[in-house]
């Protein structure tokens, strides 16, 4: 049986290609959802990929991801530094929470080194590209 993962994209995600290449790279928001569920799949997991810049929609998201007890990989761009109304919802979800991060925050402005996110996630994997994203798919795979 494939389990269903929400992979969840917050604001200016889907500018990625064109947004600041040195940084995030230049695959296209389209080329990430592609590799997810290409990575999703040879992991048994089928990935529901979504972006939004909007602050509720993603709230609204994971409020469904905590209803059906679905397994999330969350990117929350911006959001991550200061939205506790994110954190807030991703305190509810029953199922493994993924932070991810194409970029290391750490290494990066003082600003990106707070996550509120991270304390309600299960762990965080960030520094390794849209390999990030694979990693956190592998582990979702292993802790489902
Ligand atoms: C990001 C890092 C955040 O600091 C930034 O605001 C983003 C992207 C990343 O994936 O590296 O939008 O979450």
């Amino acid at each position: 049986m494939t389990t269903r993962v929400l992979v969840l994209n917050g604001p200016n995600l889907g500018r990625l290609g064109s947004r600041e290449p040195d940084v995030y790279g230049s695959t296209t928001f389209a080329g990430l959802v592609e590799r997810c569920r290409k990575t999703a799949a040879g992991l048994g997991l089928d990935a529901d990929v979504r972006q939004t810049d909007d602050e509720a929609e993603l709230v609204h998201w994971l409020h469904e991801a905590a209803d059906a007890g679905t397994p999330v990989v969350l990117n929350p761009a911006a959001f991550t530094h200061y939205s506790y109304a994110l954190r807030d919802a991703c305190a509810q979800l029953r199922a493994p929470l993924v932070e991810v991060h194409i970029s290391n925050p750490a290494a990066r402005e003082e600003f990106r080194h707070t996550s509120v996110v991270a304390g309600v996630a299960t762990g965080t994997v960030a520094g390794f590209g849209l390999g990030s994203y694979d990693l956190a798919l592998r582990a979702v795979a292993d802790l489902v």
